[in-house]
């Protein structure tokens, strides 16, 4: 039995892990804390750590592990913009992920986001509950007939361009490797930023993308358009889009992530000041909604990633090649 440190760990976590990290010979310490250079003392006597979104793999901490001994980090996500992959492969750690748990789930959430926003549901839900009838200011539009734009048509973009067609919407798309026959109109970023009204982000983290929505890819967007973010907070310049929100250009924003999310979002911070204010500013709009990087969140996403996540902690094990390991040079071609 291999006993891995599992880092930033919730009870969801466990549910969902305990049967097949015993089924593959592993013992997960679930450690509630984030993993950064100072907790990863806590993987010492550990030869592999399991880490997720928010946890900081940057080279400190990877030196740090190193020196406890650790020589794997499993990832427990898709992206991986909190690992750097150059200093892993320095410092004798291997890196492995989970590629595809279920598209369906974080697609499914950008959709509920997007029609929550356009039929306003989530402030007829809190109207309700106090009794409130009244449908003055909640008059929504129809998605049917308008322009969605899927900027990455990977697995999950491609998962919700099917949705926004089944809908009735025209889908444009936008992606440096297009998957041509999927009978999706594949335009330069800039045409798809002109013509959409709905923009949809699902691309990855890179040097390239981050804000690849800045202060001026606002400048030409369609008034009232409605931005949906599930993939990574920083692709968004969240201050211009806070602007944008608040001149009328964004008529409403969906946001499952968020670019300052690392120290508030998988956290109850109900009772603390926060001192964000453009994330403040954001959750202070009715035509604005937070959810706190939860589109993975499914029954059917956490079985697959922890099935996934032990299947190549069992490799690292074993000493088998696995089809989710991570070299420097995936960084280059996401
Ligand atoms: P994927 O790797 O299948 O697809 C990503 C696509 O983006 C690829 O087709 C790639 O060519 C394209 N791309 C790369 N650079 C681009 C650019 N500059 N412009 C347009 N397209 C570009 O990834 P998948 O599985 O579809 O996931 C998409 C993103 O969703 C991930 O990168 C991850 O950050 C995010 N995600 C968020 C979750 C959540 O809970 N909110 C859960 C899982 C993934």
């Amino acid at each position: 039995m291999e006993t891995v440190a599992f880092f930033d760990a919730r009870s969801y976590d466990r549910t969902y892990f305990d049967a097949p990290a015993a089924a593959h010979g592993l013992e997960m310490r679930y450690l509630e804390s984030k993993l950064t250079p100072d907790t990863a003392v806590l993987a010492n006597g550990c030869k592999a750590v399991c880490a997720f979104v928010n946890d900081d793999l940057g080279a400190r901490t990877l030196s740090a592990l190193a020196g406890y001994g650790v020589r794997a980090a499993a990832l427990r996500c898709a992206g991986f913009n909190n690992i750097d992959l150059v200093a892993a492969e320095q410092n004798g750690i291997r890196v492995f992920r989970v590629p595809a748990y279920s598209p369906a789930s974080v697609a499914e959430h950008a959709l509920a986001l997007l029609l929550t926003l356009t039929r306003m549901t989530h402030r007829a839900f809190t109207r309700t509950r106090e009794r409130n009838f009244s449908l003055e200011g909640l008059v929504g539009i129809n998605l049917e007939g308008r322009t969605a734009g899927i900027i990455g048509t990977g697995k999950v973009g491609m998962k919700l361009a099917g949705m926004c067609k089944g809908l009735g919407m025209h889908v444009l798309a936008s992606d440096p490797k297009p998957t041509w026959g999927a009978g999706l109109e594949y335009v330069r970023p800039e045409e798809l930023i002109r013509r959409s009204d709905v923009i949809s982000l699902h691309c990855p983290l890179t040097p390239e993308t981050y804000h690849m929505i800045s202060r001026q890819t606002f400048h030409s967007m369609r008034p009232g358009v409605i931005i949906i973010n599930t993939s990574r907070g920083a692709l968004i310049d969240s201050e211009a889009l806070l602007d944008n929100v608040k001149s009328g250009v964004v008529g409403a924003a969906g946001l499952d992530v968020y670019e300052e999310e690392a120290d508030v979002f998988y956290e109850d911070v109900s009772s603390k000041v926060m001192r964000d204010d453009t994330l403040n500013l954001l959750l202070s709009q009715p035509n604005v909604l937070v959810t706190g990087h939860q589109a993975f969140l499914t029954r059917e996403a956490l079985s697959a990633i922890a099935q996934t996540t032990c299947e190549n902690l069992r490799s690292f094990f074993d000493g088998s090649p696995s089809p989710n390991e991570l070299r420097p040079r995936e960084a280059e071609t996401v």
